[in-house]
């Protein structure tokens, strides 16, 4: 049985972050689990090369793209590395075996007529490397993912047909019940499918940082679009239209995504997979985003989170299982030391840590460390059997990707562990003189421990194998499969002393990062860039009707013409210093992409702007009329 467990291959424009580390550990303490088990198991993760963007990430840095490309990726392989994530392959787009696989995948698809020649007209997005169809856009021109201006692009290119897929796609979602996870993500893809899928772009002549079409096409003049390149990274990766050596661990079990690039991965990729007659993979398992105190982390803001820092302060291990439980699989979650701190000292000090350090004591105390399992069956079947009750519900969580569900059942087995202790109370029972009864709870404990040790090895490999020293065993395939999977005890342990694992954090780490000096310039002198400003929609708007808000002193209710097919709404705090028949004609500036809000109980669409001084408030007009809906710029 084989396990094919794979990472979004990561842009080289910029270095990892906290939200790499997360989709990679995740992917990392899966094929471990699954190793663990005996799956034999291929783990996939590389380095996204082509595309626009990194060909103007490099040009802005003076450097070829392959050469700023090899920079990068070696930055990532460099910090997975020294994060001990235990990948069977690092792939790079720019791979010449990918690059052939690519093309023969071009080739296969070209000849069975899915591909054709066109003109592609669209607002793309470069950030995103996405085309967006107007219907889309904020505003008519930003995007709709990242909110930067999208450009005006006309060119030659070939496209896919998407739109052949659609019917097979939505049989695929209905048939796959959980190809999309968590399964409540699948609805937002079936959506999009239902809406209508248009054909695929997929070369560009506008620029050169990419594929190049197969030699049979012979049209030098496009590269291929990024997306389709790096999709099928997964099957090239496998040798798929080189040495096709490996291609027996298709299809992939779980294609690891963050809640951003579920489309491509959900709704494209399946139809390249069918155009090329692949079969589909199992679970699309889509993971949520990590914030800074509630923001999203970007690096003009300079909160972006360093996991290498955070690894070195805190420890990896602790780093893992702080991702993998403190946020459900699927949902945001924001990144703060206090967080993290408090899992190290209460999940894994108090309940983990403390739990061994009391059979260490007790058995050093009582015994001479040494712990004879014979009695337990005879005094605690009830423990027993609620633990191995537990541990039967864990394997389909971590199936379902729910990280933070199999962590906290797994410590339920750690709160049987101290519960019993706490009720057997073995210091008095070596008062009573009934020695064997608390060898037997001892023993019932360390067995505990043990089978929480090789549970969570995958999330935290090096510290379990430091438990599982001090009760004298290892963590391999073979315990695994007598203790877990058989159900056994251990006959005996020989305990050992062992420093304390989880030593309690009294406060934060690490320093808070200072701003650089150019983000501390930028905050003091309030400066944004272009693109910040072209976020807020500025618009002419002619007030059509106005009257007051019953029962507000400072509220007028507008109707305000932005030449859109109905007026907008806009409820202004200007009754004070404007009377409703003031204002009819009048033309006004609105900022017109605020989200709607309501105020006393009335809608309101958008913002008039207003200077005030103490001599009053005026409203801004524009100097000479202009027809309603003109941008201000
Ligand atoms: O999208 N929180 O690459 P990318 C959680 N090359 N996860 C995050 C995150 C955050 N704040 N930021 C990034 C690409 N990620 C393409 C993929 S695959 C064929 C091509 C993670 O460098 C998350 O896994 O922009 C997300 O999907 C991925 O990084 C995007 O990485
Ligand atoms: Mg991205």
């Amino acid at each position: 049985m084989k396990k094919y467990i794979t990472t979004p291959i990561y842009y080289v424009n910029d270095v990892p972050h906290i939200g790499h580390a997360y989709t990679t550990i995740i992917a990392d303490s899966a094929a471990r689990h699954f190793r663990l088990r005996g799956y034999d198991t291929f783990f996939l993760t590389g380095t996204d090369e082509h595309g626009q963007k990194i060909e103007e990430a490099a040009k802005k840095r003076g450097k070829s793209p392959k050469k700023y490309a090899d920079e990068i990726s070696a930055k990532f392989k460099k910090l997975w590395d020294e994060f001990e994530i235990s990948y069977d392959k690092f792939i790079r787009t720019t791979d010449e075996n990918h690059i052939k696989g690519v093309q023969k995948a071009f080739e296969i698809m070209y000849n069975k007529g899915d591909i054709y020649k066109g003109t592609y007209e669209g607002h793309y997005c470069i950030s995103c490397e996405s085309f967006f169809p107007e219907s889309q856009l904020i505003d008519n021109e930003f995007c709709p993912d990242c909110g930067k201006p999208t450009t005006i692009v006309k060119e030659e290119s070939y496209f896919f047909r998407l739109s052949k897929y659609q019917d097979k796609l939505l049989e695929l979602y209905k048939n796959e019940e959980k190809f999309v996870l968590p399964k409540s993500k699948k609805n937002e893809v079936i959506r999009f499918v239902e809406g209508g899928l248009q054909d695929l772009s997929i070369t560009r002549t506008s620029f050169s940082w990419g594929v190049p079409l197969p030699k049979s096409i012979d049209d030098p003049k496009h590269v291929m679009y990024v997306w389709l390149d790096a999709l099928l990274n997964y099957v090239t990766a496998l040798g798929y239209g080189s040495d096709e050596a490996l291609m027996h661990y298709w299809p992939a079990d779980y294609h690891l995504v963050g809640k951003d690039i579920l489309r491509f991965h959900a709704v494209y990729w399946p139809a390249f997979l069918m155009s090329l007659d692949l079969p589909m993979p199992k679970h699309i398992a889509t993971h949520g985003w990590w914030t800074r105190n509630g923001e999203k982390m970007s690096k003009s803001k300079g909160n972006v989170v360093d996991p290498k820092t955070v690894a070195d302060a805190y420890g990896l291990e602790n780093f893992r299982y702080f991702l993998l439980r403190e946020v459900p699989f699927g949902q945001d979650g924001d990144f703060s030391q206090k967080a993290l701190i408090d899992r190290i000292n209460n999940d894994l000090g108090n309940d983990l840590g403390n739990l061994l350090n009391r059979i260490i004591g007790m058995s050093g105390k009582y015994f001479d460390f040494f712990i004879d399992s014979k009695d337990v069956q005879k005094f605690h079947q009830k423990e027993l059997d609620a633990v191995e009750e537990i541990i039967a519900k864990l394997d389909p969580l971590v199936e379902d990707m729910k990280w933070h569900k199999f962590l906290e059942e797994l410590w339920q087995i750690l709160t049987i562990a101290n519960k019993a202790i706490d009720t057997y109370t073995p210091w008095a029972k070596m008062k009573e003189g009934k020695e064997d009864e608390a060898m037997a709870l001892i023993a019932l404990v360390a067995n505990i421990l043990a089978k929480t040790a090789l549970l969570l090895h995958p999330v935290m490999p090096k510290t379990t194998q430091k438990i599982a020293s001090a009760l004298g065993f290892e963590i391999d395939r073979d315990s695994f499969t007598k203790f877990i999977a058989q159900k056994e005890l251990l006959a005996s342990f020989t305990i050992k002393k062992i420093p304390p694992l989880f030593p309690k954090i009294e406060e934060p780490l690490m320093q808070e990062k200072k701003p650089n000096k150019e983000q501390k310039e930028q905050q003091t002198q309030n400066l944004i860039s272009i693109d910040e400003f072209f976020k807020t929609s500025i618009k002419i708007g002619t007030i059509t009707e106005a009257e007051e808000v019953p029962k507000s002193k400072k509220l007028l209710k507008l109707q305000v013409d932005l030449g859109e097919d109905r007026p907008r709404q806009i409820i202004a705090g200007i009754k004070e210093y404007y009377s409703p028949e003031d204002l009819l004609g009048k033309q006004v500036c609105v900022v017109a992409n605020l989200k709607p809000a309501k105020l006393m109980g009335y809608l309101s669409e958008g913002m008039i702007l207003a200077a005030k001084d103490k001599n009053g408030l005026s409203l801004v007009s524009p100097l000479e009329p202009k027809a309603p809906g003109t941008p201000v710029k």
